[in-house]
Formats: structure tokens, sequence, C-alpha cells
């Protein structure tokens, strides 16, 4: 079947036309016109702004959509929309996007939760090409995104029990907050990860011209391009001598809470300038920065390891999975699957693909696919009525099938 999804929830206008059959999903056209560079300009999402590009970008990105894939609305045979959550403004421009063309093209419409739809980018095969990924059950979903840290139990498809989630800020959420406080552009997560790169490289250096050639180790198969794959104890000390804190890392629950790191960044910058007799507005030197995103992103990546691999042991993971926007972090996705070949071999570990990493509407699709597969055909009825019965919801529950 054919499916057609949207995804507006943030600062991605997205459309994506995939082909699916049982499980083996093909993408047709996968269209994201990203807004990041206007509210970059703000420092983070403006909401109205948003809506105001998702509105002149729906029907472009819609009508590129049908043209890459080379197909018209008469062979779609699904819809889908996220439902929420994410912001109401942008979230709204989505959904009734949604629901006029399911109306006039007379075609069921699913509204899906965002988060679903980002563990499902797990499905999706690398290069949009068609691939059964076969993942077995139960199958344990670390989400990491700008709004969720969730440790997510998967006993089935479709079927999601949080048995732990962050207290207070999302872990992408913390990336973007240390990157503002050490002078970084929005959305910090990808300049906090380069910044890391380049200290490790640096300290890399240093340690190769020694005795340590051994560094490189943590070759896996999602990370044959990207450098910055050692562990972060192997490399040379660094001058600035700096510890962040690992918070709830022995809590003895699965939750998470990563306010605390980030206020840890606000006074290790206030010390450094109070000791070297910088004001607020002075730029921060370069090593510094790096060093300090260096360890923020290793104090985190430390905390989410730890937590992720005792949940899968004691709920008896078959799989672990890593979903959201953070999935895209070079040392998380490296140090993750290190630490499982090491610890817990028998476990599978699945990232997806880096170009389903962040928001996109093919995982919109996949989800919607895998519901539609479970459902019986009495349910699949109900969703003919979508057009009037989706409503966008800023703070939807992912719900089970
Ligand atoms: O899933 P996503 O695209 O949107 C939400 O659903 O929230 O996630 C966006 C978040 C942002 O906080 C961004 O800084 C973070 O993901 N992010 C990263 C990386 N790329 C994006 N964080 C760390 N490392 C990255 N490479
Ligand atoms: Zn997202």
């Amino acid at each position: 079947m054919n499916i057609l999804a949207i995804e507006t929830s943030c600062d991605e206008t997205a459309v994506s036309i995939i082909s699916s059959k049982n499980d083996d999903l093909d993408v047709r056209a996968n269209v994201v016109s990203s807004q990041v560079e206007l509210h970059a300009k703000w420092g983070g999402v403006v909401p109205n702004l948003a809506a105001r590009e998702h509105t002149k970008n729906i029907l472009p990105v819609l009508t590129e959509a049908l043209d890459t894939a080379g197909i018209t609305h008469k062979d779609i045979d699904l819809l889908a929309v996220t439902q929420g959550p994410g912001l109401i403004p942008a979230l709204l421009i989505g959904t009734n996007a949604a629901k006029a063309l399911a109306y006039a093209w007379e075609k069921p419409l699913l509204g899906l939760h965002h988060i679903e739809g980002h563990i499902y980018a797990n499905w999706i095969s690398p290069k949009s090409k068609v691939k059964s990924q076969k993942l077995s059950f139960p199958i344990l979903a670390l989400v990491v995104s700008g709004g969720h840290t969730q440790l997510v139990l998967m006993s089935e498809h479709c079927h999601y029990e949080i048995i732990g989630q962050t207290q207070d800020d999302a872990v992408g959420e913390a990336f973007d907050k240390a990157a503002r406080l050490l002078g970084l552009p929005y959305p910090g997560g990808p300049q906090i990860s380069e910044k890391a790169r380049i200290f490790v490289q640096t300290h890399e250096d240093v340690t190769q011209n020694g005795a340590d050639k051994d560094i490189k180790k943590h070759s896996t198969e999602m990370g044959k391009d990207n450098k910055n794959t050692d562990s972060p104890k192997k490399l040379s000390p660094n001058t600035y001598d700096l510890k962040l804190p690992r918070p709830m890392l022995h809590s003895g629950n699965y939750h998470f809470s990563f306010s605390g790191i980030k206020t840890a960044v606000l006074y290790t910058v206030r010390e450094y300038q109070k000791n070297n007799g910088l004001t607020k507005d002075d730029r921060l030197p370069e090593d510094f920065v790096n060093a300090v995103a260096h360890e923020f992103q290793s104090a985190v990546t430390e905390v989410l390891i730890t937590k992720t691999l005792k949940a899968a042991q004691e709920y008896g993971a078959q799989t672990i999975l890593l979903a959201g926007g953070v999935s895209a972090n070079t040392q998380l996705r490296e140090e993750l699957a290190a630490a499982i070949a090491e610890k817990i071999s028998h476990i599978t570990f699945s990232v997806p693909p880096l170009e389903y990493c962040l928001d996109n509407a093919a995982m919109i699709a996949a989800a919607a696919s895998f519901r539609w597969n479970k459902m019986s055909d009495e349910q699949r009825e109900d969703y003919n009525n979508g057009w009037k019965t989706v409503l966008a919801d800023s703070n939807l529950k992912m719900t089970s099938l």
C-alpha cells in the first residue's frame, strides 16, 4: 500500500510517501524543508514563525513529494499525520492539511504520536532501499529528542510501556542549553557534537604521537564514516580538569535528570570567566569550549548508556534501539553500540539511518504502516472519518494498539 505522511510538529515541514508490503518499507519520497536558519536568529524555535513557514511550505513540499514518487493522489491508500506532541500552531498546519486531503481525496487518515514515528524510523533501511528490518521483541527503545528522554519497553509492535523518563530537561534540550552557555548557535546538539569531536581529535593526535595507538577502536557498522570513536577515559588528560556530574546514575530506577548538568556547565563557564578576567560578553576560547562540550557529551552519554544496559538486562530485551534527534550523535551511537557488544552481545542494537534521525515524515509513514497492519478491518473503518476526528494535541500521550 502507498502511505502519504505529513510532519509539522516543530520546525521541519515534511512530507513522505512510502510503499509498504507487510513489514518492508520502500521510501518513494522524503521531502524535508527545514526552518533551522530562520529560528537560529532567535536562539530557538518561535512557534508562530514556524506556523507561518509551514503554511508557506506545505503545498510545495507536498507537490514535490508526489512528483518525486511519481504518483498521483489516486495511488495513495492511506494518509498519516503527526497529531502531537509538539508546538500547537505548527501541528495545526499539518493536521489541517492532512484533514483537507483526506476529505478531498476520500482516504482514511491516521493521527500519529511523534515519538512513535521516531521509534519506527528504525524499520526504515538506509538509502531508501526496501529491507525488512527484523528486530526481535521485547525491544527497549532509548528515546532521546528535543522534547523527550524515555526508556520505552515494547513487548510487540505498537505496544509501549514507559519504564523511565526525564524528571526535568530532555537530552536534546540540555544539549541546546549547554551550547547556548558556551556561546554556540541553535540547534546546539550538532554544535556540541562537532566541538567534542575536535577536542577528541586534538587529544588523539597528542596521544598517537606517543604510544597509545589503540584509541580508535569502536568502529561499528553504523559509524564507519565517523571519527569520534573513542572513550573519553582513553584520552590524554585535559588541561581544564573538568568533571561534570552524572545525575541519577545510581538512582536505582530508570529515570533521568539533565538540568543539573546544564547548571554545572553554567558554573564551570562562570568560574573560568572569573579566573581569567573575562566578562559575560567575552568570547570563550575555542579549546575551553571544546573541552566543556566533550565532557558534557561524555556525562550525558555515560548516564544514558548505563541505564539503558541495566534496563535491557532487567527486562530481558532482545533488541535495544535508539530513537529521536539526539540519536544522530556520533559518540552516543558508537559508545552504546560498543557497550552492548562488550557487555550484552546477545542483544541486537539498532539505530535509524542518519537521514531519518531528525524530524521527517517517512518515520510517521513507517509508524502508520505498522499500526495499520496490526488493525482489524473493523478498526480500520474508523479512520475513514479521520478528516473530522483527528485533532492536533500538543500533549498527546503515546497509546498502545
Ligand atoms: O527529534 P528532533 O529532531 O526533534 C524533536 O522531536 O525534539 O530532535 C531535536 C534535538 C535538538 O535538541 C538537537 O539539538 C538534537 O536533537 N540533536 C543532537 C544532534 N543532532 C540533533 N544532539 C546531539 N548530537 C547531535 N548530533
Ligand atoms: Zn522529533
